[in-house]
């Protein structure tokens, strides 16, 4: 792969060449989305404009120099590593006399180029905080939010979904069961932020809320026959996060919470699992959210917009720590889900006498 194609505009990436598309390297490497890989070639003087990426990168230097520009200004050689965390401008001029060769690494869920279509770089500049500043408060927590919501969008459980997770039926009903314990938590938060909402328009939010939301965890349930009730430890304290904390925040933090964060990545989530969700039982469910969630976003969009904001501080750390405390719920599923499936396969495969390995050379 030589360029790439983001938001209509074609960008030289110099040379990449990803594993995942190494049949030889694809049935050896780990199938859990931990690690993706790519070998990056620039030649002498040829330039990798600046750029981010919505999840961490990292690149090691195999052979040869560079110089970076971006964020980090500065020259790299053999055995250098630059580490690019979500969000930061980095970009690479391949150095004299031969350029260089490098390892594009991920430690997360998907190459960054692995799907051409939907290339994770942007090489838009991001517009800072202070720019929103001078009109409206109010859009640092909107804009914030948009940032947030495409981190979610790139969430390593999507990506596995994506690429196959849960066509086997056993997994899918694993991921139910994983599902149906934070389903049973959003619930529960729901409830608790009517108990302990002050104030009246924000009640009436609340319970317009509540109303919509009753009982979708139980239909969930209902609409299931072959169902394992999981306890994992962290996914029940990180779901449980949620019912717990509702009950110490202001009500306009409440708002954020649940709409800005909780109901937006309800849309990401629907998103991704509803097309793996076909046939299912379950797809009423996966219906109604799918159009549901939407509108509960835009009901704290519109209540904040009306809503006299003094402080942003708190309402900027409730969406920190929520979207945070999501990634973490959603990152046990996929753990659980990934280590189930590997489970089912490893079984029969110990059974029978193992053949050795074939042993193969990959040119680079
Ligand atoms: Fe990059
Ligand atoms: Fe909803």
């Amino acid at each position: 792969m030589r360029t790439v194609v983001v938001n209509g505009v074609e960008h030289w990436l110099g040379h990449v060449k990803d594993f995942t598309k190494h049949s030889a390297l694809v049935d050896f490497l780990p199938k859990d989305n931990r690690i993706s890989m790519a070998w990056v070639r620039l030649e002498a003087g040829e330039q990798l404009d600046e750029h981010t990426h919505p999840v961490d990168s990292m690149i090691l230097l195999c052979e040869g120099s560079a110089e970076t520009i971006g964020d980090v200004k500065s020259s790299m050689n053999a055995g250098d590593i630059l580490v690019v965390p979500p969000g930061r401008d980095h970009g690479f001029i391949g150095g004299q006399p031969n350029g260089f060769w490098g390892l594009s690494l991920q430690f997360d869920s998907r190459g960054l180029y692995e799907e051409i279509t939907d290339p994770w770089a942007s090489f838009e500049k991001r517009e800072a905080d202070a720019m929103a500043l001078r009109d409206d408060p109010k859009e640092i927590l909107f804009q914030r939010n948009e940032y947030y919501m495409e981190r979610f969008d790139k969430h390593r459980l999507f990506a596995l979904i994506n690429k196959g997770l849960l066509d086997k039926p056993a997994n899918k009903a694993r991921f139910l069961d994983c599902f149906q314990v934070w389903s049973n938590y959003f619930q529960k938060m729901v409830f608790a932020r009517v108990l302990c909402t002050r104030e009246g328009a924000h009640e009436d939010l609340a319970w317009d809320h509540l109303i919509e939301e009753l009982g979708h965890n139980r239909d969930l349930s209902e609409a299931r026959t072959k169902k394992t009730p999981v306890f994992d430890p962290i996914l029940e304290s990180s779901a449980a996060w949620f019912q717990n904390i509702i009950q110490t925040l202001s009500d306009i933090e409440k708002v954020v919470l649940v709409h800005l964060v909780v109901e937006c990545s309800a849309t990401f989530f629907y998103k991704h699992v509803k097309p793996a969700m076909q046939t299912e039982s379950t797809n009423k469910h996966f219906d109604e959210h799918s159009m549901h969630d939407h509108e509960h976003v835009k009901m704290g969009y519109d209540f904040i917009r009306e809503y006299p904001v003094g402080d942003l501080a708190p309402l900027l750390e409730i969406q920190e720590k929520g979207w945070s405390m999501l990634g973490v719920v959603m990152a046990r599923i996929a753990d659980l889900v990934v280590h189930f499936a590997a489970a089912e396969v490893e079984e029969p495969v110990a059974q029978q006498a193992e053949e050795p390995e074939k042993m193969e050379l990959v040119g680079a």
